[in-house]
């Protein structure tokens, strides 16, 4: 005997929790269905452990889409103050941290633990762990074959997530089904994820690893170029920090970064216009705007001498000092890849859905939502806030 029921959402995450709970109390059949042994790892490892679930701040603005205008209607349906309110009925203490940034200021297992209770409010039905191994349609449903045995049910809501971070379970499930039902993808690539490169280009930069510094970081050609300001990171492979994720997810591979180490200074104009008042060394002086250790290597790797007085050097020196300051341009030979990468940019092409019930025009019944989506926030809360987006939207719908 098969087991019956209106709604089966496959993938027991940030997405497939809130849909499965918005069905549930929408008065449906809900089976929830995970293969993990533990629920909603990414949700308990996001924010450094304590959950950065959403940003006040959060619009369409803030994501990546070969359909950019395809989020806005869920977005607008379920915005960063409904999911705050659900914090706050569940009585879960946060604090805005940076820029819109909402985490919990205890733990991300409260989070998990609201949605949980959330989808008991809807009386969801689990199954986990539970391998998924086929998804088949059955005249007007469909029959999810698992390794503990069959359901049927009238929707299948994919909700399994992107290719990132495959030791704590991701997996390509949802490309394979859209795949399988014929749907096209926008090809994955990893993203907000560190950048490395090529080992004896970076050898100077070595010393600098631990070094953090607020900087501007752009990529891209004309209409498409993209600048963030955030904090940098040298590492001893390469660059991280929340600067370098934001622009990584906008990177292409074979193309620039430029960089302004100090952004509110002209230092080449600064350097040359002082030659006669900044009596201090050229070391004290970019000190003034740079992290002491990071002055001085940068010097040593230019040439100089960090205790060189300025007065000394020639206009046409300092100014190309100031130029590399001001703009320093890499080329990144790859990255840390989904090993490393906080979310997977690309996924089911959204031409293929609907933007109220993210349901596929091929395959009525069947949705996708959260990050398997091409749908890609920033780094700051706004992955959370597609997931609960997308969601709800399906959740209300099915
Ligand atoms: P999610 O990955 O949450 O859930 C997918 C579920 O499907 C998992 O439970 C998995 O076990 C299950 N699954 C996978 N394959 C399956 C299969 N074949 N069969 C059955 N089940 C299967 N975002 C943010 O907004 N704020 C933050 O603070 C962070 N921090 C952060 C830290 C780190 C280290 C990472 C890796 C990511 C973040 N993110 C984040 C991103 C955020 O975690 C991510 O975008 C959402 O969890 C996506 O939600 P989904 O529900 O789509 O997938």
């Amino acid at each position: 005997m098969f087991k019956e029921f209106d709604v089966a959402v496959i993938g027991a995450g940030a997405a497939g929790m809130m849909c499965a709970a918005i069905a549930g109390q929408n008065g449906r059949k809900v089976v929830l269905i995970d293969h993990a042994e533990k629920l909603a790892e990414k949700i308990r490892i996001s924010g450094g452990g304590r959950c950065n679930f959403t940003n006040l701040h959060a619009g369409p603005q803030n994501y990546l889409s070969n359909n950019p205008h395809f989020c806005k209607s869920a977005l607008s349906r379920y915005t960063p103050q409904d999911f705050l309110a659900l914090v706050k009925r569940h009585r879960i203490a946060y604090h805005e941290k940076h820029k819109g940034q909402l985490f919990c200021d205890s733990s991300a297992e409260q989070i998990i633990d609201m949605l949980k209770a959330e989808c008991e409010r809807g009386h969801v039905a689990w199954r986990m762990p539970c391998k998924v191994e086929a998804v088949g349609r059955e005249g007007e449903r469909f029959i999810i074959g698992t390794d503990s045995g069959s359901v049927l049910a009238k929707h299948v809501v994919v909700a399994t997530g992107g290719l990132s971070i495959p030791k704590i379970g991701a997996t390509d499930f949802a490309f394979r089904i859209a795949r399988q039902f014929g749907l096209k993808l926008v090809e994955p690539r990893p993203g907000l994820v560190p950048l490395t490169f090529d080992a004896g280009a970076w050898q100077p930069f070595i010393p600098l690893a631990g070094i953090s510094l607020e900087v501007d970081i752009e990529t891209g050609e004309k209409k498409s170029r993209t600048r963030f300001r955030e904090d940098l990171l040298f590492t001893h492979r390469g660059l991280s920090g929340p600067a370098v994720l934001q622009i990584s997810s906008f990177w292409r591979p074979g193309t620039a970064l430029s960089l302004n180490l100090v952004p509110e200074v002209d230092v080449a104009h600064t350097l040359i216009e002082g030659k006669t008042t900044l009596k201090k060394n050229l070391g004290n002086i970019l000190a003034q705007w740079l992290p002491a250790r990071l002055a001085d290597g940068w010097l040593v790797a230019s040439g100089f001498a960090p205790d060189a007085r300025i007065a000394d050097l020639p206009d046409k020196q300092l100014r190309k000092l100031g130029e590399s300051l001001n703009r320093w341009v890499i080329l990144p030979d790859g990255s840390e890849g989904y090993r490393k990468a906080e979310v997977t940019c690309g996924g089911i092409d959204t031409r293929e859905l609907s933007q109220q019930s993210m349901m596929s025009a091929k395959m009525p019944g069947l949705h996708f939502i959260g990050e398997a989506v091409d749908v890609t926030g920033w780094l700051g809360g706004y992955n959370f806030q597609w997931a609960w987006a997308s969601g709800f939207a399906a959740g209300l719908s099915v």
